[in-house]
């Protein structure tokens, strides 16, 4: 049966760790210029309903480098754009590609198009879950703690799609998840209780430094996610406070180090002094995704056929 990635949670504890340390592998061979072109022949359709910088660039080498090839398909040039049906799209598509990436507003355009998808569909983030980042993230937080399991990570700011993955991702890894949000934007009760229900260690508070008291990661995302540019005014007015500054950062642990998936907007959801720290890790978070992605295809579009 194909195997998709629309949820981190499609992924269990054994198999992520698998993952993390085949991105592990797969990022010496690289450093050491080792050819592993292990999906010769293989094509990866990425189709973006949204902008995107990381996600395209490092799917698409990160397929190149893997031997095979990707299509980027901007879903307003398709025939979806034209008003095409999912179920169609994904039944034609699946017959040319052996597995497709797709990044859409809805998340269920994403699991509508996995159902009738014959081959592996990826989620490049939806208004729900970004399980790619999350891999990258946790990849990031085992090079520079070594382990994940009892760590702190402090959410300070919106409870959006990246948060989702971190909150579902502490039933997977032991991760302790304490999200700080502002009233109106917490992440949604049936992701808390979905990872709760699953083991995980999630804690919502009201206030920032509540939240960063002895943290070993401190994360935040923008406070305008794409789709919500409509709500911009009233958003920056609700997250005044939710800042993660220097005097925040002095409230984590001495060695904690700061994440943000990108695009940041500065003297936003961060300061420009944070993210220019010595704490920040946010490049090699942001290089991670190519790692972790290409473990990611491997696993998927591996496989015969
Ligand atoms: N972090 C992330 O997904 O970045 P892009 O929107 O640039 O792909
Ligand atoms: N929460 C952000 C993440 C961007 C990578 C968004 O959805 O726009």
């Amino acid at each position: 049966m194909k195997k998709d990635l629309i949820s981190i949670l499609d992924l269990s504890e054994t198999e992520l760790n698998e993952l993390i340390a085949e991105a592990g592998r797969l990022k010496e061979q690289r450093r050491r210029n080792q050819s592993h072109k292990v999906l010769e022949g293989k094509n990866l359709a990425m189709i973006f309903e949204k902008s995107s910088t990381r996600t395209r660039i490092s799917f698409e080498v990160g397929m190149n480098e893997l031997g095979g090839n990707a299509l980027f398909l901007n879903a307003e040039d398709l025939q979806i754009g034209r008003g095409e049906e999912i179920r169609d799209t994904a039944r034609v598509t699946s017959r040319y590609v052996s597995g497709v990436m797709i990044r859409a507003y809805r998340h269920e355009t994403i699991t509508d198009f996995a159902r009738y998808s014959s081959v592996p569909v990826i989620n490049g983030l939806s208004d729900r879950e970004h399980p790619c980042q999350i891999l990258a993230d946790i990849l990031t937080i085992k090079e520079h703690r070594g382990y994940t399991r009892g760590v702190k990570v402090a959410w300070v700011g919106d409870g959006d799609n990246v948060c989702n993955s971190f909150i579902l991702a502490s039933a997977i890894t032991g991760m302790e998840v304490v999200v700080a949000s502002p009233a109106g934007y917490l992440p949604p009760e049936d992701i808390v209780s979905e990872a709760r229900a699953r083991g995980g260690g999630v804690q919502i508070v009201s206030e920032p430094k509540e939240a960063v008291m002895e943290a070993d990661v401190v994360v935040t995302d923008t406070w305008v996610s794409m789709g919500d540019e409509a709500e911009r005014e009233a958003r920056l007015k609700a997250f005044r406070g939710f800042s993660v500054t220097a005097e925040l950062m002095d409230h984590a642990a001495d060695d904690a180090i700061f994440m943000h998936c990108l695009p940041a907007h500065r003297g936003e959801e961060v300061t420009d002094e944070v993210i220019e720290s010595s704490q920040s890790v946010v490049f090699d978070e942001a290089e991670n995704r190519l790692h972790a992605q290409k473990a990611l295809l491997v696993r998927l579009l591996g496989g015969e056929g």
